[in-house]
């Protein structure tokens, strides 16, 4: 500073300036000097060994892509992790350290970035990557300063009144420094990590407004501000989650959501080579995994490779016999001995005993554990005070330091603020630790435990009927929790897993008979109004308990070709809905009716619907739980359904219809095609469906609505909203069968007046809509007559006009209208067939046919056909007969003759016709008494007639 002083004569406030930037910069170099301490070195699983790897040798790259599956909240993790796996192949993927910047086609600023992903599946390592890159000045150095702080940490202080600036100091000393000033004018990034494990509730209707750093108040207003840009606009924010906990933050405050997937299969082997320098040892364990599918698939989680790499590693290495394990009940066994043997080593060394067996102090505590993992379990809890771990006895320090079995699989998270944060190191491990003490509490009799558990009061039963409650409670479960639990569970009861985990699972009765007996009962098991998601959990069950005959005999299905022949079991169906969802290549249509299985199977194949494109699910018994399938189907990224029949499931309903409507709307779902023909439907779903198809306009070109009786006006109106809408690019419209009437074509005409250019067929057949149809000039031939007449008849009662002059019929057109006139079900008031080329023979029939179904016609014309006396003879013998109603009378009078027979058929029956048309006729003037009248009252036509 003094140099610069002497050499550029800087005035003193310049000096002062300079001096406080070189102060920031010095600031900020130390700060990076402390990132880097805190994330070049990282632990898999524990914190706590001592041992840390450096970040940079064991980074592999993620698969990170922009938008997300939005199979939020419901599933399983698991669950979630195989449905996003399906879309890895056709997705674009983005490098962490590109996370801020927009994409090539992207033109906006992106400030707020929301990575979401499951448990272990590296988001933190993400972080720590990002973070390790910029301390290192390698990447997104127009970053100035980086800040990086975890929900874990800001629980501590959710009561507590902060500003942004002491904020910063608390939690990074280094930027004790920094100054309100500073902060302001450089570009600072906030990394907030694990926002699933927050217990602040971030209220973003919350109007209160914090715009400067100095100002104090509660961490969820100063979250809830930086976020919305009202604290530090040039600040950019990037929160990590689990998905369940992402809706946290309003899409709108977000301009970019990525998803952390994990490894690609790419990247999984990636993974083991850089572990292992030994590359025959690498080359054996992913050689190993690919044999397993169950291993194959958890291995997109980081974490499971570890514990992977760790059991195969040792097994590999240090044992050298025994058969590497393949199940996830196997590994999850061996991961235990292995741990524990390992931290043997470590505190006692040289002082190893009997390496196969755990020893009484160990079981003691995995068995703590297991009571933590289990009674929190249901209350799905991941994190656990010190309080907690009392309460099953688990000693912290005694625990944690000396029993060699915990670091490995539960980990101490240091915080500050003296209060401290326990987990297991992944859920996995929590959900293998319960099921451990589940089944320790059923050899042992531990019989309040299992009571409680089950809420059932007589609890002595044989171990497959504690296995079958246990499938019964986790097919109920709506989230699956207990998914991966039961797998275990029942993997638990197998002689190998018993012999590998010795003393902990205590001595039961699993002969090959109940072993046989828990299989078979697996294989039948009802899953009536039973989530097809759950069912396929089943069948994994059957995986762990090394029962691989399903699964053969689905393979062997796959592959042959008569495949209607072979009848599909319950179980069948899982194992095949698994395979089908999980297969590589998608299925270009799924028929339900295709298969020969029961109702209950064919439900059972819904999941299938993932990973095809068209889907046809009709008259299968569906209801709201398959409904909700199906719309995860439409929600997942990206989503293959373009076609989807659901008609004729009387059981769907409005209810089911406004959870599809949830796949509907989201914006990755591209479904071209729906029908919902006869499912129940009234207006509301209507009503669901116009808001869904508003916010996701652009795909669907056929919508079938038909058949859903309780639909009617009000629905057809508020489908209109969607109609006039202009991004609407409905091209077919069915309404027909809907009990609509002459209202909805109100709706429609006036909807489609507005945004006329998409619509192409509009099917409104089978409603009371057509009181009259007139044709008139049409150029019809007496072929427009079969159609016609085969319509009215299939919908006969609501017509009462029909003209169809001027058209060619020719009298045979008449006598296949006539096939209709005389149905009892015809209620046709006006019949205009005038000219029409008809001769007598017409005539003939339609005398014929009025006069076995006479009451209802009022209206005839017959004018401008070339008729003669002999045809208007035939008509007067119709006039005459008592049941004729006939009102107006339109027709040709030819001659002397026929006014003859016309005055002697009035004068007999004389009581209904008030107008009658002679005109259009070309008698001479003397053969005419009336020629002049065109129309005559009732009145003119007696005086007439008595003149005459
Ligand atoms: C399939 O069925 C057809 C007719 O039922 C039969 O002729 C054919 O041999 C069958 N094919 C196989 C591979 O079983
Ligand atoms: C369904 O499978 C059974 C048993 O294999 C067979 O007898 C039956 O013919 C099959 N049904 C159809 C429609 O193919």
């Amino acid at each position: 500073i003094e140099e610069q002083l002497k050499t550029e004569h800087l005035d003193i406030c310049n000096c002062f300036k300079y001096y406080k930037d070189v102060g920031l910069q010095e600031v900020l170099d130390e700060h990076k000097i402390s990132l880097r301490g805190r994330c070049e070195c990282v632990t898999e699983g524990s914190d706590d060994t001592g041992s840390g790897t450096l970040l940079n040798r064991i980074y592999t790259d993620l698969y990170i892509t922009e938008g997300q599956s939005e199979e939020v909240n419901t599933q399983h993790e698991v669950r979630q992790l195989e449905t996003a796996l399906m879309g890895t192949l056709h997705d674009t993927a983005i490098k962490v350290h590109d996370i801020f910047k927009a994409l090539p086609d992207q033109q906006t600023h992106i400030r707020v970035v929301l990575t979401n992903g499951v448990a272990g599946v590296g988001k933190t390592f993400s972080v720590q990557k990002f973070t390790l890159d910029w301390a290192e000045d390698l990447e997104n150095q127009d970053v100035s300063l980086l800040v990086l702080l975890s929900f874990r940490e800001l629980n501590l202080i959710q009561d507590e009144q902060y500003s942004l600036l002491t904020l910063l100091h608390v939690f990074h000393p280094t930027l004790q420094k920094v100054t309100a000033e500073q902060l302001a004018v450089c570009k600072p990034l906030f990394i907030f990590d694990g926002l699933d494990e927050s217990r602040l509730s971030l209220d973003f209707n919350n109007r209160e407004v914090v715009s400067d750093v100095t100002q104090e108040s509660s961490v969820n207003v100063l979250l809830t501000n930086l976020i919305k840009g009202n604290l530090l606009p040039s600040a950019l924010v990037w929160i990590t989650s689990r998905p369940a906990a992402a809706n946290q933050i309003p899409p709108t405050c977000v301009d970019r959501v990525t998803e952390v997937r994990g490894f690609t299969d790419v990247q999984k082997e990636e993974y083991f080579r850089r572990r292992f320098s030994d590359e025959e040892l690498s080359s054996r364990i992913i050689s190993h995994i690919k044999t397993s599918r169950s291993l194959h698939i958890m291995c997109h989680i980081p974490v499971f490779c570890w514990i992977t790499a760790t059991v195969l590693e040792h097994m590999l290495t240090t044992e050298q016999r025994g058969e590497l394990p393949k199940t996830l009940t196997d590994l999850y066994s061996h991961f235990l001995l292995v741990q524990t043997r390992r931290k043997k080593n470590k505190y006692d060394e040289g002082h190893e005993t009997s390496p196969q067996e755990l020893t009484e102090a160990d079981r003691e505590v995995l068995l703590k554990l297991g009571r933590l993992a289990f009674e929190h379990l249901e209350k799905g809890n991941i994190m656990f005070y010190q309080e907690d771990l009392e309460q099953c006895g688990v000693d912290v320090t005694e625990a944690l330091v000396y029993s060699g079995v915990c670091t490995e699989i539960f980990k101490r998270e240091s915080v500050i603020f003296q209060k401290t944060v326990y987990r297991f190191v992944h859920l996995s491990i929590q959900e293998f630790l319960a099921a451990v003490y589940m089944f320790h509490c059923y050899t042992n009799r531990k019989t309040e435990v299992l009571k409680e558990f089950f809420t059932i009061r007589n609890i002595f039963f044989s171990l497959d009927y504690l296995l079958y409650l246990t499938m019964e409670k986790s097919l109920r479960s709506k989230t699956g929790h207990l998914d991966l639990f039961v797998r275990f569970l029942h993997g638990l009861c197998l002689e190998s897993n018993h012999r590998l985990l010795g003393g902990l699972l205590g001595r039961t009765e699993n002969s090959p008979d109940v072993i046989q007996r828990v299989i078979n009962k697996l294989k039948d098991t009802n899953s009536r109004d039973i989530s097809p998601d759950r069912s396929i959990n089943i069948f994994h069950c059957l995986m762990e308990m090394n029962d691989h005959s399903v699964h053969q005999e689905i393979q062997e299905f796959l592959k042959s070709e008569n495949r209607s022949d072979k009848y599909l079991s319950v179980i069948h169906c899982s194992a095949l809905a698994y395979m089908l969802q999980m297969s590589e290549e998608f299925l270009d249509e799924l028929d339900l009716k295709k298969f020969n299985t029961s109702t209950e199977g064919r439900q059972r194949l819904i999941p299938a619907v993932r990973n095809c494109r068209k889907a046809r699910l009709s008259a299968s018994g569906l209801s709201e739980t398959h409904c909700e399938v199906v719309a995860s189907a439409l929600k997942s990224n990206p989503s293959h359904l373009r076609e989807l029949d659901l008609s004729e499931n009387n059981k769907l309903q409005d209810s089911g219809v406004k959870l599809l409507c949830d796949g509907l709307k989201s914006p990755n779902c591209r479904l071209e095609t729906l029908s919902l023909s006869g499912c129940s439907l009234s207006e509301i779903s209507c009503d669901s469906l116009v808001s869904a198809l508003k916010s996701n306009p652009s795909h669907l070109t056929e919508l079938d609505l038909s058949w859903n009786k309780d639909l009617q006006d009000s629905g057809v109106k508020l489908l209109c909203g969607f109609l006039e809408s202009p991004q609407c690019r409905l091209e077919t419209l069915r309404l027909n069968n809907c009990r609509l009437s002459e209202i909805s074509c109100d709706s429609l005409v006036s909807a489609l007046k507005s945004n006329p250019s998409h619509l192409k067929e509009l099917d409104l057949s089978g409603n009371k809509l057509l009181e009259t149809l007139r044709l008139i000039y049409c150029s019809l031939s007496e072929i427009s007559c079969d159609s016609l007449v085969s319509a009215l008849k299939s919908n006969p009662s609501h017509l009462t006009e029909l003209d169809l002059s001027g058209n060619k019929l020719q009298n045979s057109g008449v006598k296949l209208l006539c096939g209709f006139l005389k149905s009892p079900q015809c209620r046709l008031k006006t019949l205009r067939l005038n000219w029409c080329s008809l001769s007598e023979i017409s005539c003939d029939s339609l005398v014929s046919a009025l006069k076995s179904n006479p009451s209802h016609l009022t209206e005839l014309d017959l004018s401008g056909n070339n008729l003669q006396d002999s045809a208007v003879k035939q008509l007067c013998g119709f006039l005459e007969s008592p049941q004729c109603r006939l009102e107006t009378l339109r027709s040709c009078w030819l001659s002397k003759i026929s006014c003859d027979s016309l005055v002697s058929a009035l004068k007999s029956n004389p009581s209904h016709l008030t107008e009658l048309d002679l005109s259009w006729n070309n008698l001479k003037d003397s053969d005419i008494l009336w020629k002049n009248y065109t129309t005559l009252d009732e009145n003119k036509c007696y005086d007439i007639a008595e003149a005459y």
